[in-house]
């Protein structure tokens, strides 16, 4: 049976919200060069149209990361399972994200992507779940503060479904 998604944030909402990042992303690196790090498979769609809106220089790399446990649960214990393709030395790095939940994943990708010689790294994520945070993860673009309820569309899956939803719903579980 399919499931009952409700909208949470429109298309038009979402896409209107990736603008502004991308212009307040822009003003705060003029003059410098942007290196993206999306984290796959989540924050494919978020990343390329995040991308779209910056006009600062651009490159974009991904890696992925897989946080053992059950579907809606991270466990805490993270792995890198497909690292970049590209040395972060001497870069400004934005690390794109999905959502940040229970702050698992960020604070060990972080804390693995900050030794690797940088000039900066911050983090953009598209979601924000502060209500479930366990590790502390300083966020510094925030796309929408939701509340605590499982989402999905614009990159987010349920199961590997709907990722190609170009809206954000909320999962309605019996
Ligand atoms: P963490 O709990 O902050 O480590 O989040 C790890 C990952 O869980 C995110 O990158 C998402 O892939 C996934 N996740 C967390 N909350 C949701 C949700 O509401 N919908 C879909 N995926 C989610
Ligand atoms: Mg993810």
């Amino acid at each position: 049976m399919a499931d009952k998604i409700s909208v949470l944030f429109t298309e038009e909402e979402v896409n209107a919200r990736i603008r502004e990042m991308g212009e307040q992303i822009s003003k705060d690196y003029e003059g410098k060069s942007l290196h993206m790090v999306g984290i796959l498979k989540g924050a494919t769609f978020f990343a390329c149209e995040l991308a779209k809106r910056i006009t600062v220089p651009v490159t974009i790399d991904f890696m992925s990361v897989s946080s053992y446990g059950d579907a809606t649960e991270s466990s805490g214990v993270v792995k890198i399972t497909k690292d970049l393709d590209e040395p972060l030395e001497g870069k400004d790095v934005l690390v794109v994200e999905d959502i940040v939940d229970t702050g698992n994943t960020l604070s060990y990708l972080l804390d693995n992507l900050q030794k690797r010689g940088s000039s900066s790294v911050r983090l953009c994520s598209l979601l924000n779940k502060p209500d479930r945070r366990i590790k502390e993860v300083d966020v510094d673009y925030t796309g929408f503060v939701i509340p605590d309820a499982f989402v999905v569309g614009y990159g987010l899956d349920y199961a590997q479904k709907y990722r190609n939803l170009p809206y954000i719903g909320i999962v309605e579980t019996e």
